[in-house]
């Protein structure tokens, strides 16, 4: 059974062409590399020992993509990674994330519209929640203004899909939310690759215990938590993988029970910056270096997912300690810079 992936040869998307290779499909990746790299498409192969058929074009050709569906008639699912996904360079630069992330959604959507039979899968965030109300986080949690318009593209993404499959019950759609992926392969040949500065927490700890960058810094340690840095939910990729499989199986299954459905993907557990920053220094050994400064605008206190809904109907659960998703941070660093 074939499988389009788009943006497969990103960090949550190769680790999802992987999985579905374990599982016996057979995967057709499209990615600009705008922020990847031809080379992942080998250090797949390597780990399955099957090649993923790839095109590199950028979705918002629209004629590229109609061509696709025109070749690949016989693709039976889509999990849609591809997009833009820095916060900051959103706030510059609004209309390329509206473009890059949703003319792309309403081009494949339009394709999958006019089919028989389609499943599709679209990558979505906990940002839809912002600062929730009520913590474990359910996915009947209110949806809250955007932060930004990356975080915007997503919840305009998910209300896109909700009304395509009001008005075409032959397209069944669900909408991952994740919490916050981190990891790498347990083979280390695939994992996160920042380019330029990163952005998020864990890259910055493994890039800082390597020697790359002098000092973390942690944004504010006078949150309303136990020891005032902000709670997220950290889930191994490898595990955020699996869920994009099992979620696609059950669309391939019919066993979901409408045709478009949410859910959360996270581990269920929340941990303060500091005690991420223990864990990674006991399981590496290291003292790492860092000091406390100032809050970093548009963060939000606590978010952590109540995963009831995705453990009963999806029968999924994260299986990964913090301690091995930060140890499999820091085998891929290490070699990514060997
Ligand atoms: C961020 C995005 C979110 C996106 C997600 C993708 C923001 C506000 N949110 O989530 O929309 O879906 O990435 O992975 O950018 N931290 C530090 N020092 C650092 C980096 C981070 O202390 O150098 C802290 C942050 O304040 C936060 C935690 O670490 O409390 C996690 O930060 P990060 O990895 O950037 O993820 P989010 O902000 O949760």
């Amino acid at each position: 059974m074939k499988i389009l992936v788009t943006g497969g040869l990103g960090f949550i998307g190769s680790h999802t062409v992987v999985e579905l290779q374990n599982k016996g499909y057979e995967v057709v990746i499209i990615d600009n590399c705008s922020n990847s790299s031809a080379d992942v498409l080998d250090r797949i192969t390597k780990i399955t020992g099957i090649k993923p058929l790839f095109e590199q074009f950028d979705l918002r050709e629209k004629n590229k993509v109609q061509d696709f569906f025109n070749r690949h008639n016989d693709v039976s699912g889509v999990i849609h990674f591809a997009a833009s996904k820095a916060v900051g360079e959103s706030v510059e630069n609004p209309l390329l994330y509206y473009e890059n992330n949703l003319s792309t959604l309403v081009y494949l959507l339009q394709q999958l519209s006019s089919k028989s039979s389609a499943h599709f899968i679209f990558s979505s965030s906990c940002t839809v929640y912002g600062q929730a109300d009520e913590l474990p986080i359910t996915e009947n949690a209110p949806v809250k203004a955007a932060e930004s318009p990356y975080g915007n593209t997503k919840q305009i993404g998910e209300e896109i899909i909700r009304d395509t499959c009001k008005v075409t019950s032959d397209l069944n759609a669900i909408s991952l939310r994740y919490f916050n992926p981190i990891g790498a392969h347990p083979s280390s040949e695939i994992g996160e690759l920042p380019i330029g500065v990163p952005q998020n927490l864990i890259p910055y700890i493994t890039q800082t215990a390597i020697g790359l960058r002098e000092q973390l810094s942690v944004f504010g340690d006078d949150y309303p938590t136990s020891d005032g840095t902000c709670i997220r939910d950290y889930i191994h990729v490898v595990d955020l993988a699996k869920a994009h499989v099992v979620a696609l199986q059950r669309l391939l299954e019919h066993k979901n029970v409408s045709n478009y459905e949410v859910f959360n993907v996270g581990t269920g557990t929340g941990s303060t910056v500091l005690e991420v920053i223990q864990s990674f220094e006991k399981m590496s050994n290291q003292k790492l270096n860092y000091k406390i400064v100032g809050r970093r605008e548009g963060d939000i206190t606590a978010a952590y997912a109540d995963t009831t809904k995705a453990n009963n109907e999806l029968g999924w659960q994260a299986k990964s300690s913090l301690d091995d998703s930060l140890g499999s941070a820091w085998k891929w660093e290490q070699k990514v810079r060997s």
